[in-house]
């Protein structure tokens, strides 16, 4: 196994140690180490992991930490700590609390791992990621939010189980912010190679749509106390081996546009081509006119976002 020497994940929280548990059984990195503010926790959390390790085989040593400092030679740090939303809370509603939590950590980023690539999964996660990008000046490459493969994996889903086909053969794209004006793309979603349009009628389409931009809200509706963490991992996996392996997967994710889809400062899913240097480039796809319009107003949500973030200057608490 090529791989990573280092993997800090940050937060130990669901997300955090469902993370950690399927890169350790990824065997995807020398190290993992698992970072939280709460004493034992990560702790508790990486030695339970560790112990796995004879019955399913992996060699990565895994390590808990309420220190900062481990994120030392880190190649590769996954940004999950935050609060999580409760029900009738919009992703949009923890800006404020997760902006100061976000900024420690990307100063910590900055001061000990200058040469990480970070995945960004704290929501809001694409002014999460604008924001952990802005604080450390490193380059839009080397951080990322992940968006746009929990979305889709949802999407994916939801084609599968309606059609009765295998959810591997479904494949798509969900574009634009990780929020109820995502918009899961139609033209580019295709079965086994055969378009979607041409297999479902327009009403069912839009209910997949509608299902899909409420995704998140529906689990932390069953839940109740807090939100998803078995799809978010898997798709958080995905992208961290996309790197650890070099495999130059073409994937949603939050990336920082220069241009790009006519947008520039601002962080939104779009697709792009992930390798071990990080986002290699953004794959700009023909979008329908109402695509492109739908991707449009997601872009202006961040945008008010951002202003938010912007008016609180910058992170409150921090
Ligand atoms: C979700 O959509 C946690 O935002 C994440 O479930």
């Amino acid at each position: 196994m090529t791989g990573l020497s280092k993997v800090v994940v940050l937060g130990a929280g669901n997300i955090g140690g469902s993370l950690a548990q399927r890169l350790a059984e990824m065997d995807l990195a020398r190290e993992l180490v698992l970072v939280d503010i709460v004493e034992g926790l990560p702790q508790g959390k990486a030695l339970d992991i560790q112990e796995s390790a004879p019955i399913l085989g992996f060699s990565t040593r895994v390590s808990g930490s309420n220190e900062l400092d481990v994120l030392a030679d880190a190649d590769v740090v996954v940004e999950t700590a935050g609060l999580a939303r409760k029900p009738g809370m919009s992703r949009s509603d923890l800006l404020a609390k997760n902006a100061g939590i976000v900024q420690t950590h990307a100063e910590a980023v900055r001061a000990f791992a200058p040469k990480a690539t970070v995945l960004v999964v704290t929501n809001p996660v694409d002014v999460m990621t604008y924001w952990f990008r802005k604080i450390t000046g490193f380059p839009t490459a080397r951080v990322f939010g992940e968006s746009g493969t929990l979305d889709t994996a949802r999407f994916r889903w939801f084609v599968a189980d309606l059609l009765g086909v295998a959810p591997r053969d479904v494949t798509g794209f969900v574009l634009g912010s990780h929020g109820d004006t995502m918009v899961p793309i139609l033209s580019l979603t295709s079965v086994g190679g055969v378009p979607l349009t041409r297999l479902l009628p327009p009403e069912r389409l839009a209910a997949i749509v509608e299902r899909t931009q409420k995704g998140g809200g529906e689990i932390v509706n069953l839940l109740k106390s807090g939100s998803a963490y078995y799809a978010p991992s898997a798709s958080q996996a995905e992208l961290v081996r996309a790197i650890a392996l070099d495999e130059h997967r073409l994937l949603s994710a939050s990336a920082g546009l220069d241009g790009a889809f006519g947008e520039r400062d601002v962080y939104i899913g779009v697709p792009v081509v992930l390798g071990r240097a990080g986002v290699e480039r953004i794959v700009e796809v023909d979008l329908t006119p109402a695509e492109r319009q739908a991707f449009g107003a997601s872009v202006a949500a961040v945008r008010a976002d951002l202003d938010i973030l912007n008016r609180l200057g910058g992170a409150p608490g921090a």
